[in-house]
């Protein structure tokens, strides 16, 4: 099998760039290791930036997304039992986010691939990326029990963290920078209406906790345990029982509960492989950076760097200059270290570390009481949330 741009991976990234590419007439496949159901089940991001939410339009994938999406003008930040809201189109000169799940953006993407008469192969398990610093790459991949070769001009490592992509890449190349977190999110999907008509971030001295939607039916929420910790662990009611005292607030605010539908546990890890090219390997979203899910990125981030690569492969194939893959690490590395500073940071402001000290939960009290109460410091959380400029 023979074609332009191999794509391992139909998470966003994958099925994203596939997308783009054959919107800029390019010829592209993308494998897959997991059925079709898998991906479009598979319960993650629920967050997108207003430059994501407009790529997805400019792609053609807006239709569902503008009548289903829930668009959000700030968040609730709670400490203290108290609430402070971050308005923010006050703060950023009108940015707002939309609440839409990764799993419908997978399903809106994966239904044009259909559309467009390019479906991604599933069930397709990518072993190896061979020969990428020639001028042929070929991905060794295995389908119904039989090994098969894409051969290809690029490959784009849309493999996610525990991709194999990445280990095309030599380590004497490679630099890894990162951290784990010595905790992990429980997260639950509800079958109950939202509690509050915004996310809320909350601090609490037991831990962090998150109230997030799906719809105007379905809730999600998170809850801070240790790492390590197996869903089971947790009881339903454990769970609703745990998200009303770190939710709690002095006014008469409740928690709505109903039937969890879906439970399981993220751990959480700061990760940046650099460079994002190596040869004709192009690495983009979850397989070359990972951020702690607080601050809601991930996803952001991998749409960042497909648009960056679409537009750097349509420029090489059109012109035969390589200028714009050259700077295509170092493009998507500016926004990816922002991120990840934004990711840590709010990480760090709003999750209780085991061993932390009455010293330590003052300064993140007097951190969160700055957000607060200056609209400087409530600027920089609303700019970064709603999303950096794309390179
Ligand atoms: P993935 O979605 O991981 O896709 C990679 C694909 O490659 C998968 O389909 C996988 O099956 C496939 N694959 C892997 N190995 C192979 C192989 N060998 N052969 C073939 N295929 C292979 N981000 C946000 O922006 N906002 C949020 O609100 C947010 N919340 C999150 C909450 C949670 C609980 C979690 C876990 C993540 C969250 N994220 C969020 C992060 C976001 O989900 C990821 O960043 C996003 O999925 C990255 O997309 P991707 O396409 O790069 O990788
Ligand atoms: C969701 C996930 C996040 O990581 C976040 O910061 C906000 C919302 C969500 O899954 O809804």
């Amino acid at each position: 099998m023979r074609t332009t741009v191999g794509i391992v991976g139909a998470g966003p990234a994958g099925l994203l760039l596939a997308r783009l590419l054959r919107l800029a007439g390019i010829d592209c496949v993308v494998l897959e290791c997991r059925d079709r159901a898998h991906v479009e089940r598979r319960q993650r991001a629920g967050v997108l930036e207003q430059g994501t939410a407009d790529v997805l339009r400019a792609a053609g994938a807006g239709e569902r997304l503008d009548r289903e999406g829930l668009r959000h003008d700030g968040i609730e930040l709670r400490f203290g039992r108290r609430r402070h809201r971050i308005d923010f189109p006050g703060l950023t000169g009108g940015r707002s986010v939309t609440v839409y799940a990764q799993t419908e953006v997978c399903k809106d993407l994966i239904a044009l691939a259909l559309a467009d008469g390019c479906p991604p192969l599933f069930h397709s398990e990518v072993l190896a990326v061979e020969d990428v610093d020639t001028p042929a790459p070929r991905v060794r991949f295995r389908r119904g029990g039989r090994e098969e070769v894409l051969e290809c001009d690029w490959v784009a490592g849309c493999d996610g963290f525990h991709g194999v992509t990445r280990g095309a890449v030599p380590a004497g190349v490679s630099r890894v920078h990162g951290r784990t977190y010595p905790y992990a999110w429980l997260g639950i999907l509800a079958d109950v209406p939202p509690s509050h008509d915004e996310l809320v971030y909350a601090r609490h001295d037991r831990g962090f906790a998150l109230l997030s939607m799906r719809s105007p039916s379905v809730s999600r929420l998170y809850l801070q345990v240790p790492e390590g910790t197996k869903p089971e662990a947790w009881t339903d009611g454990e769970i609703w029982a745990e998200l009303s005292r770190r939710l709690e607030t002095d006014d008469d605010w409740a928690l709505r509960r109903g039937p969890v539908t879906q439970k399981s546990v993220t751990p959480m890890r700061s990760y940046v492989h650099e460079p994002m090219r190596y040869g004709r390997l192009l690495l983009a979203g979850d397989a070359a950076h990972i951020v702690p899910p607080t601050g809601a990125k991930g996803l952001n981030l991998a749409v960042g760097d497909v648009v960056v690569l679409a537009r750097a492969l349509e420029h090489e194939l059109r012109t035969g200059s390589t200028e714009l893959l050259d700077a295509y690490s170092a493009t998507c590395l500016r926004r990816v270290w922002q991120a990840e500073r934004f990711c840590h940071d709010m990480t760090a402001l709003l999750h209780r570390a085991p061993g932390a000290t009455a010293f330590d939960d003052r300064l993140q009290l007097a951190r969160l009481e700055r957000v607060a109460t200056s609209r400087a410091a409530a600027t920089d959380l609303a700019e970064a949330y709603t999303g950096f400029p794309l390179g």
